[in-house]
């Protein structure tokens, strides 16, 4: 994928353990435009690669913003940008839509958990521009670990944003039933937070009668390596012919280097597409965050990292 320079213009501290960050092009110049729930992916030392939602609004082209969580659990990615410095420069590829408001909406619904205000901000940026039907509801934990509470406050769509502390009074949280309940038939529902937030709101819009196709969710967590389902397969090399089975608890990546092939490697979890590699015969069973549904619907090509096969063997352009 596409990369290019940036500098870290400027680091803000957003709330507690988050910041965010404005890169700019390191020559100076426009960037390529993007829309509201485009992520980019930051190449950080050690050979690191995290995807972070932009949340400016999606007009601006002379900056990308995003916002990280200090997460003590990450493994390096959340970390490293932190250590980070205004003035510092780092490889940004170009932004990527997997979370894309419906066109043809008559009405949206965004909800956000902590840090996943970011792709929801932009979007409510966007609708708000375009004068569209919505409502925001963001919850956090605290008033102090949720970025961008004032300049949602100050926002021209302020009066369409409820926000809710889950250590305020009760009459101010969240009630995902009420909230989700009577879909209308135009509505469109999108949800970006924590797995166990996604996952709640999303069962229970499902229970509220949503149809699938109006539900929309970011996720960076990777549905990748779940191990449901695994099982040993084959991968044929389309340029030799020879056979390599991958073992039920072996990634394709990881068999094809024991035969001595190697593929691109960044994240090995299926967020960045580094190592996409086209698949000429055999279905492949996606595990990765990367390819769009259109892209994953046309089966031609997988993410060997973290994806397997629903054939019994999959023959790779290799
Ligand atoms: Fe990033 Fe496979 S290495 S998607």
């Amino acid at each position: 994928m596409t990369t290019q320079r940036m500098r870290l213009a400027r680091k803000v501290d957003e709330a507690l353990e988050i910041c965010s960050f404005e890169l700019v092009a390191a020559d100076g110049g426009a960037l390529p435009p993007f829309t509201a729930g485009s992520h980019i992916d930051v190449h950080l030392d050690g050979g690191l690669v995290r995807q972070y939602s932009l949340c400016n609004p999606p007009w601006e082209i002379h900056r990308y913003v995003i916002a990280v969580l200090r997460d003590p659990a990450s493994r390096g990615g959340s970390r490293a940008m932190h250590a980070l410095q205004p003035g510092q420069e780092l490889l940004v590829s170009e932004p990527r839509n997997h979370f894309t408001l419906a066109p043809a909406a008559s009405r949206h619904l965004l909800l956000a958990g902590g840090i996943g205000i970011t792709p929801i901000l932009c979007m409510a940026e966007q609708l708000a521009e375009q004068g569209g039907e919505f409502v925001l509801h963001y919850c956090t934990r605290s008033t102090e670990r949720a970025p961008f509470l004032e300049r949602l406050r100050a926002s021209p769509f302020a009066p369409r944003v409820r926000a809710h502390h889950d250590d305020g009074p009760a009459d101010q949280k969240l009630d995902i039933a009420a909230a989700v309940a009577a879909p209308s038939g135009g509505s469109h529902l999108y949800v970006c937070g924590p797995t166990g937030f996604m996952d709640a709101v999303l069962g229970a819009a499902r229970a509220a009668g949503w149809a699938e196709t109006a539900l929309h969710r970011e996720n960076f967590a990777g549905a990748a390596t779940t191990g449901v389902n695994d099982g040993a397969f084959e991968v044929q090399i389309a340029s030799s012919g020879v056979v390599i089975r991958v073992a039920a608890d072996q990634t394709v990546t990881a068999a094809l280097a024991a035969a001595g092939i190697s593929v691109p490697l960044s994240c090995e979890q299926g967020l960045c597409g580094t190592c996409l590699t086209r698949v000429i015969e055999g279905v492949p069973d996606h595990r990765d965050v990367y390819l769009t549904d259109d892209e994953r619907a046309r089966g031609d090509q997988f993410t060997p990292c973290c994806s397997r096969a629903k054939s019994s063997r999959l023959v790779l352009d290799l």
